[in-house]
């Protein structure tokens, strides 16, 4: 317990009574704000926003103090009035508070994710590659389309052990609550969730609650048709209706989880598995059009593997033999992270830190962003350079070590429980493209370049690349025959 005489609070920028810092924040891209903020007032820094304390974090040994060597303390999410009160009720993994049921949620993410069992995807991935091949030869210009195809599709299938193909309009629902997720959970999107008092306003003074609950039963709709669909797909080991919805009913009477809890379990990894590895294979397409020295190494080293000639197509078996292109992907995830301020946690007891006191209840936004940019970690670190993680690299080289040297899956007890799947889901995607495109910037009718500016993001918890034009050809008519050949049957 400390007391009250030994309080010292960390530096914090001046404030205003009541909203504290609140109308401070800029609403996109708040990492390159807080980020100024740690150069000014070091690399902790204290908010106040409408009355509830924040603790930026933009130094890496810092954050993996708090969040994951004392993470008994730092494993909790701030309640949400709007996305998780009423919009999830209280029933979304990434929302709730560290207790009995998120330990059972993460639990059953982990028998399906884990290292160890997410090999045995890997036939899975390279099939969705093939077609996300295909759809860029057939539609160029829908880069951004195919990609979320292809993101969604792995998960999909995954989940529910079911084709996407044959999931009608589902892609798009999916896509619709991904879109709204980011922006719903985005500090500062909904003013109920600074200043939580607004919550024992009626329904009639509040329209923002109908509309949260409204999203409640779209998500719902989706999410509970389908977790239904698959109870009959009954889970053996060698089945083939196995996915984690089927894993989920097994589990029932273990789990002991509600129908809302099943529905949002696995409905978390369709959304959370959508959304980032599409947003990770998108800051690849602005880095092969930015970098292309460094596109043209790791062609080289797919060559140099499966020949130039364009008949043999990497697989998951050549990880070992492409190092640069494992440090390409790795640099990829540094370069610009699609979770720039993690998920920020939040802190169930008082805290000492660094001769500070951190007050119980504070929410903790580590800033990946300025980690990823620390000039000292990593030199010239607005540049794309995977030479940064090229020496060093681990032999034989295992994929799940992707998630390593940098801290774009966050922290802790939170840290993302999909990474391991995530990293096969980019890894495959971004050596098949480099194998079988070349990639470069659009011009437009007079011939100029059109410039491509990866800081021109959607705004959001998350974030993605604006769509940019860019020329993707296909390498040479060995490469397109090959490209058919190998995905015909599976399209
Ligand atoms: C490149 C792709 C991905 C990136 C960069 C990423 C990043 C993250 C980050 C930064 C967090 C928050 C961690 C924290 O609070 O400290 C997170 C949480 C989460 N991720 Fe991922 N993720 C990716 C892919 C996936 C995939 C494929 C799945 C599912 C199969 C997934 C499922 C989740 C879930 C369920 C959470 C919430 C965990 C919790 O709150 O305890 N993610 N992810």
């Amino acid at each position: 317990m400390l007391i009250a005489s030994a309080k010292k609070y960390p530096p914090s920028p001046p404030s205003y009574p009541f909203v504290g810092q609140t109308f401070e924040i800029p609403q996109t891209k708040p990492w390159l704000y807080f980020r100024e903020l740690g150069k000014t007032y070091g690399s902790i820094v204290r908010l106040s926003l409408g009355g509830d304390e924040v603790l930026l974090v933009n130094d890496a040994e810092d954050a993996l103090e708090l969040l994951s060597r004392r993470s008994s303390n730092y494993s909790s999410r701030k309640q949400l009035v709007y996305g998780a009160k009423y919009q999830s009720k209280g029933k979304r993994l990434v929302h709730m508070n560290y207790g009995e049921e998120l330990r059972k949620q993460r639990a059953a993410f982990h028998n399906m994710f884990q290292p160890r069992a997410v090999g045995a995807y890997q036939p899975l991935q390279e099939r969705a590659s093939l077609r996300l091949l295909r759809s860029i030869l057939e539609k160029p210009r829908e880069m951004w389309m195919n990609t979320k195809e292809y993101a969604a599709s792995i998960v999909y299938m995954l989940s529910y052990g079911k084709d996407l193909k044959d999931g009608g309009e589902d892609l798009k629902t999916i896509l619709d609550i991904v879109d709204g997720f980011v922006r719903d959970c985005m500090p500062g999107a909904h003013l109920v969730d600074t200043f939580p008092i607004l919550d024992v306003l009626p329904d009639i003074l509040s329209p923002w609650r109908k509309e949260a609950s409204d999203k409640h039963m779209f998500e719902m709709r989706l999410y509970q048709r389908l977790l239904l669909e698959a109870k009959d797909k009954t889970y053996t080991a060698t089945n083939d209706g196995d996915c984690f919805a089927s894993r989920v009913w097994a589990d029932k009477d273990k789990h002991q989880l509600d129908l809302v809890s099943m529905s949002y379990l696995v409905g978390s990894a369709v959304e959370a598995g959508t959304d980032t590895p599409t947003s990770t294979i998108l800051f690849f397409l602005a880095a092969a059009v930015l970098y292309p020295d460094a596109y043209r190494k790791a062609q080289q080293e797919i060559d140099s593997v499966v020949g130039a000639d364009g008949s043999m197509i990497p697989t998951f078996a050549n990880v070992d033999d492409l190092p640069y292109c494992f440090a390409y992907a790795k640099e990829v995830l540094r370069w610009m992270p699609t979770a720039p301020v993690a998920f920020p946690h939040f802190s169930d007891r008082d805290d000492e830190y660094k001769g500070y006191f951190i007050r119980g209840k504070t929410t903790i936004v580590p800033n990946v962003w300025s980690m990823h940019r620390n000039e000292e970690a990593h030199p010239n670190p607005s540049k794309f350079i995977p030479e940064r993680y090229f020496e060093g690299i681990k032999r034989p080289i295992k994929l799940g070590d992707l998630t390593e040297g940098h801290y774009g899956f966050g922290f802790g007890r939170r840290s993302c429980p999909g990474k391991y799947l995530a990293v096969q889901t980019v890894w495959i995607a971004i050596v098949r493209v480099i194998w079988g495109f070349n990639i470069g910037h659009a011009r437009d009718e007079n011939g100029n370049i059109i410039p491509v500016d990866p800081m021109d993001c959607i705004a959001g918890i998350t974030t993605k690349p604006k769509e940019f034009p860019l020329e993707i050809r296909c390498r040479s008519s060995v490469h397109e025959e090959t490209m058919k050949r190998v995905s015909d049957g599976i399209m």
